[in-house]
C-alpha cells in the first residue's frame, strides 16, 4: 500500500528556533495515522508546515508529497483545493451562527456533501437550527468535522480534537473521529492514549525535533515503558 503523504526530512525554523530538524513520516491512505508527543514539540508545527502555514518569521524545508507530487512551498488555499482538510485545535465554530450557516459558510465547492454529514452526524441534522455555541464541546466539535467533510478531501489533518474536554465527550468525540475516519484518512495530532487506542492505527512519536518511533498504536500502547519513555505517561491512564 502506497502511503498517501510523504514527509520527508522537513524542517522548521521559527525565529531562529530550529523546531522541527529533518522530521520524515508517511501516511497511509486510510485509517488513523496518529502524531504523538510531548508538549511543544512540534506536533502542531507539523500540521502547520504541510498546510503551508508556517509563520513568516520562519521558514520549512525538505519534502511533502501528497500522492506522489511535491507540495511543500505551495500556498495554502491550493492546498485546501487540492483536499488538504484542517481542523485546528480551537475548533472555530462561528458562536453566533446557527449549526445551517456554519455549515453554510464551511462551503467550497457548488455540491458540498450534505448526505454525508449528516449520515455520519445525524446529530447535526437535528441541531441545524441550533446557534453552534449552545452547544456542547463534542458537538461543536462534530460541526467542526462536519465543516471540513462538506468538500471533497484526500486528506484531514486534525489538531488534539479532544484537549480540555470532559471524559465523556471524549468518547463522543473519538466515535465522531472513528466515522469521519471511515470516509477519509486522517493525521490526527491526539495525547489522550485511551483515543489513540480506540482508533489505533499507524503511530509517529515526536521528541526532540525528530521522530523517535514509528510503528502501530496498538504496539506502542501495549509496551508500557516505551510509552513512558517516549511520552512521560502512563499508557492505563488518560494523559
Ligand atoms: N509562531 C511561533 N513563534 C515562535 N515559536 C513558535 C511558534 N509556533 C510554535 N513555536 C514553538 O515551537 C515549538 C513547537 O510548538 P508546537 O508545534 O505548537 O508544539 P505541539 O503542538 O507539539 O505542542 C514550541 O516550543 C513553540 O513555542
Ligand atoms: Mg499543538
Amino acid at each position: 500500500m502506497s502511503a498517501l503523504l510523504e514527509v520527508n526530512d522537513l524542517s522548521v525554523r521559527i525565529a531562529g528556533l530550529h523546531i522541527l530538524q529533518g522530521v520524515s513520516f508517511s501516511v497511509a491512505p486510510s485509517g488513523v495515522t496518529v502524531l504523538l508527543g510531548r508538549n511543544g514539540v512540534g506536533k502542531s508545527t507539523t500540521l502547520r508546515a504541510i498546510l503551508g502555514l508556517t509563520p513568516r518569521n520562519g521558514a520549512a524545508t525538505g519534502s511533502v508529497r501528497l500522492g506522489g507530487e511535491e507540495i511543500l512551498g505551495r500556498p495554502t488555499h491550493g492546498l485546501v483545493k487540492a483536499g488538504l482538510g484542517f481542523v485546528p485545535e480551537d475548533r472555530c465554530v462561528f458562536a453566533g451562527l446557527t449549526v445551517a450557516e456554519n455549515l453554510r459558510l464551511a462551503e467550497r465547492t457548488s455540491t458540498p456533501d450534505y448526505d454525508l454529514v449528516f449520515k455520519l452526524f445525524p446529530e447535526l441534522s437535528k441541531r441545524s437550527r441550533q446557534r453552534a455555541g449552545s452547544l456542547s464541546g463534542g458537538q461543536q466539535q462534530m460541526l467542526s468535522l462536519g465543516r471540513v467533510l462538506l468538500n471533497d478531501n484526500r486528506l484531514l489533518l486534525i489538531d488534539e480534537p479532544t484537549k480540555g474536554l470532559a471524559p465523556k465527550v471524549v468518547t463522543e468525540v473519538a466515535e465522531a473521529l472513528e466515522r469521519a475516519a471511515s470516509a477519509v484518512p486522517v493525521l490526527l495530532v491526539e495525547q489522550n492514549l485511551a483515543v489513540v487506542r480506540r482508533l489505533a492505527g499507524d503511530a509517529v512519536v515526536i521528541a526532540a525535533g525528530q521522530v523517535a518511533w514509528t510503528g502501530r498504536g496498538g504496539e506502542l500502547l501495549a509496551d508500557p515503558e516505551l510509552t513512558r519513555s517516549l511520552l512521560s505517561v502512563n499508557a492505563a491512564g488518560g494523559h
